[in-house]
């Protein structure tokens, strides 16, 4: 039973990346937020920055791409040999088609939900992705209150993976801390996303290893 601890760089000093990665060493993907100011009303960075931060990582990239029109700039994203790509289920046109050039293009591709988004449309094309992004706040920010509300989506999620027998991850992202993290791995989460708990600690691979496990002990029985 794996269970996977993504430090976000949005928590990170954006002016030292190298240093920053260096720090999360020994976490399974480090997590990029690409923010385009319209999808989201925050902006990070795009493709020149991601190139650079694929070069000098030792640990996969895991894209959250929170940006409008995914359709059409998520597989340039996909083209720099990063390890995932997530977009928007609220921002493409035609989640099918992107999943599916984004795998042959051979990133591993994903698709987000916001808190309020519905997940019904999504249990459709299950076998099309590769990982599940339950967003657990708003997306844009960092530092925000895990929303524990969206802990039902997540476990019924959790079933319909389960009985369909496919090898998806359930990534959740946005509060995790050592005591949310238990809520979201109970509900049938395997990938946690984890920003302001990882990088605003003094030791960030000692709390990687308490988010671990911590995330361990409480994984859900059907995984
Ligand atoms: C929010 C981002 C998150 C963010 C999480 O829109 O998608 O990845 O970095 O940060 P924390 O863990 O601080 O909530
Ligand atoms: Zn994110």
């Amino acid at each position: 039973m794996a269970v996977r601890i993504n430090p976000s760089i949005l928590a990170a000093d954006f002016a030292n990346f190298e240093r920053e990665l260096g720090r999360i060493g020994t976490a399974d993907s480090v997590h990029v937020d690409i923010m385009d100011n319209h999808f989201v009303p925050n902006l990070t960075f795009g493709m020149a920055m991601t190139e650079r931060l694929q070069e000098l990582s030792t640990i996969p990239l895991d894209l959250h791409l929170m940006i409008e029109n995914p359709d059409r700039w998520a597989p340039g994203y996909a083209e720099l040999g990063v390890h995932s790509v997530t977009f928007h289920a609220e921002a493409t046109a035609d989640p099918v088609a992107l999943a599916r050039r984004l795998r042959s293009i051979g990133a591993r591709a994903g698709i987000a939900l916001k808190p309020g988004t519905a997940l019904a449309p999504v249990l459709e094309i299950l076998h099309e992705f590769d990982q599940i992004l339950v967003m657990t706040v708003e997306p844009g920010f960092g530092g925000q209150k895990f929303d524990a509300s969206t802990m039902p989506k997540l476990a019924e999620l959790r079933r319909a993976v389960s009985n369909s027998g496919l090898d998806l991850w359930l990534q959740v992202d946005g509060g995790i801390t050592e005591e949310t993290i238990i809520m979201a791995a109970e509900s049938g989460a395997d990938t946690f996303v984890a920003g302001s708990s990882v990088f605003r600690a003094d030791d960030p691979a000692a709390q990687i290893e308490h988010l671990r496990a911590a995330a361990l002990a409480h994984v859900h029985s059907n995984q």
